[in-house]
């Protein structure tokens, strides 16, 4: 409650009444609020006050932002964990059967100890203010639209941020956001597949966003490439609940127009690129997304191409 009516008084007795607790109840529980760091006021006669510049994510407090969009969604946040991509595969792994697996649960944190990026490289997570984040997904069909989803919160990270008026963010194929000529944010994307049918069985989206990070506080070997978008405080748990909205709904779009989407916030067009595959380094100019997602290059001897799953550096 404090949190949809954050920066305004909210009165001890419309709590104690909506909840059905005595107003002693109540005290108690603003008491644990402010020792865990909420900044609460108690002012006389009117209530109790949460600050607008609080800044703690709380599924309570994505959830306020969401309102009825929360329905049907398993919301859970925490101070610190080894990955939440890799709790996410716990849960999975701890349904009993396909049917038991937890959709849509969104696993968020302040901190990550063991953060994944791609191609088994780790993801610097501190809780510097960042957000980081992985659902559950229910596959949608086929393979080719699940490789669509990394695209799909792309696009939905980028109008996220571009809501939040976070900068002017641009895609660099295929999951990273750029803001000015910095990444700012990773996607990594796994399948798990079920081993008898050798179907999908959940899909698990993680996206990191870096959040008010200092230049500074990045390690000397991320510094030149990493940069970090800027909120307000007191924002994020709203722009939480702005990014887990886009995702689920270009989630749920046609491949179409998510691609369509991707294109427009697409860096890649025109650029000049490294391509490495097998071990081998190509220079090549990128001529467009196609319409399944593929990078589109010619190489430097003219030969064509469609990329699907290789790394590129941007030259
Ligand atoms: C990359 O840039 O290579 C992808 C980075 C993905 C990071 C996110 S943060 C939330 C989720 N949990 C992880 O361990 N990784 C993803």
């Amino acid at each position: 409650m404090l949190e949809a009516g954050k920066g305004a008084p909210v009165s001890g007795e419309a709590i104690a009444s909506a909840l059905g607790c005595s107003r002693t109840a109540v005290w108690k529980a603003i008491t644990e609020l402010k020792e865990a760091g909420y900044p609460i006021q108690a002012a006389t006669r009117r209530g109790y006050l949460l600050a607008e510049t609080s800044d703690i994510l709380s599924a309570a407090g994505i959830r306020a932002s969401l309102g009825e969009a929360a329905a049907g969604l398993t919301i859970e946040v925490f101070p610190s964990i080894d990955s939440t991509n890799a709790e996410a595969r716990r849960r999975v792994a701890a349904a009993a059967s396909a049917s038991e697996i937890p959709f849509a649960t969104i696993l968020i944190a302040e901190e990550q100890t063991a953060g994944r990026g791609r191609r088994s490289k780790s993801f610097f997570s501190p809780a510097a203010g960042s957000l980081y984040v992985s659902f559950v997904l229910r596959p949608l069909g086929d393979t080719a639209r699940t490789r669509m989803v990394t695209m799909a919160a792309a696009v939905a990270v980028c109008e996220a941020m571009a809501a939040f008026g976070a900068g002017v963010p641009e895609i660099k194929w295929v999951n990273d956001i750029y803001m000015e000529g910095k990444k700012v944010c990773g996607i990594l994307t796994e399948a798990i597949s079920d081993v008898e049918s050798g179907g999908i069985e959940a899909i698990i989206l993680g996206i990191g966003v870096n959040v008010n990070v200092p230049a500074e506080a990045f390690p000397a070997e991320l510094r030149r490439a990493a940069g970090s978008i800027t909120l307000a405080a007191g924002q994020r748990n709203a722009f939480a609940a702005a990014l887990i909205r886009r995702v689920l709904a270009r989630y749920a779009m046609p491949a179409a127009d998510v691609v369509e989407a991707y294109r427009a916030r697409s860096m890649m067009m025109g650029r000049q690129i490294s391509v490495s595959e097998a071990g081998e380094e190509r220079r090549a100019e990128v001529m467009g997304i196609g319409d399944d997602g593929s990078l589109l290059v010619r190489y430097a001897d003219g030969g064509e191409a469609a990329l699907l799953s290789v790394e590129i550096t941007l030259l």
